[in-house]
């Protein structure tokens, strides 16, 4: 059994990983905005007594950060597993028409939300069993990949992110291993009806990865199959 704290659990990729984790007998702690409208967690948490807590996370506010923290730490578990999943994609940004507040709230909520929640986090992280974190990341953030303009602030924020994983795989090794990890294109809100992948098998496939990581696995940038991507 291993203690998970998911961001963005309520819908999506971080609501699969709930699901995926609890049915395997782990124990969650799914971070999410507004709990009380959280009705498919409200469910989950039903029909796994005891196994899953549903605790309000805002990533952009360090207030929000420290109070979640706070909270998980009174329930007097250690952490296991910590996945960053939680994020925002601006759509329709437009070349001489882009806005800092489409550039400030993707940094704050996919780059600084999950490096500050990783800090918050790493003394209980530190006394967890083989701990590890796993930023959740896009292709999108590749600067080996980049050719086209498209959705800036999403990518240079997932860029971010990748550095920010860099930077806290560094900091935490040996003891806690970080890596990041693109999902694929997933059929979410986020993903659209067109893409190719359900949240089931994007999910079922990143827990492959994630089981099998080892320490040599920190800071890598992989895909949802285990595949290494160019920064
Ligand atoms: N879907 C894809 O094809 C794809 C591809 C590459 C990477 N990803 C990454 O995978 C992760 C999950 O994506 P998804 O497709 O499941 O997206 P989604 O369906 O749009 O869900 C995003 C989740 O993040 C939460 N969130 C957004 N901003 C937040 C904030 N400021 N504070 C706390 N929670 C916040 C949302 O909460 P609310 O419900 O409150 O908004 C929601 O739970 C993201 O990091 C995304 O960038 C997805």
């Amino acid at each position: 059994m291993q203690r998970v704290v998911v961001t963005g659990a309520n819908r999506g990729i971080g609501l699969e990983f709930t699901r995926q984790l609890l049915a395997r007998g782990d124990r969650v702690y799914a971070a999410c905005r507004h709990p009380g409208k959280a009705l498919a967690l409200t469910g989950l948490a039903a029909a796994h007594p005891g196994h899953l807590r549903v605790l309000p996370l805002e990533l952009t506010s360090e207030r929000s950060i420290a109070e979640f923290v706070r909270e998980f730490a009174a329930l007097g578990d250690a952490l296991d597993l910590l996945i960053n999943n939680g994020g925002i994609l601006v759509t329709g940004e437009r070349f001489g028409a882009l806005t800092a507040k489409s550039l400030n709230d993707s940094f704050a909520a996919n780059a600084a939300g999950p490096l500050l929640v990783t800090q918050a986090l790493a003394p209980l992280l530190d006394k967890g069993n083989k701990p590890r974190v796993v930023n959740i990341t896009s292709e999108l953030g590749s600067l080996a990949m980049a050719r086209r303009f498209g959705t800036p602030s999403y990518s240079i924020s997932k860029a971010a992110l990748n550095m920010a994983t860099r930077q806290l795989a560094a900091v935490l090794a040996p003891r806690i291993t970080v890596f990041c990890l693109h999902p694929g294109w997933v059929r979410t809100d986020m993903g659209g009806a067109d893409a190719p992948l359900t949240v089931a098998q994007s999910v079922t496939a990143m827990l492959n990865v994630i089981d099998s990581a080892t320490a040599a696995d920190a800071g890598r940038y992989l895909d949802y199959a285990g595949a290494a991507l160019a920064w």
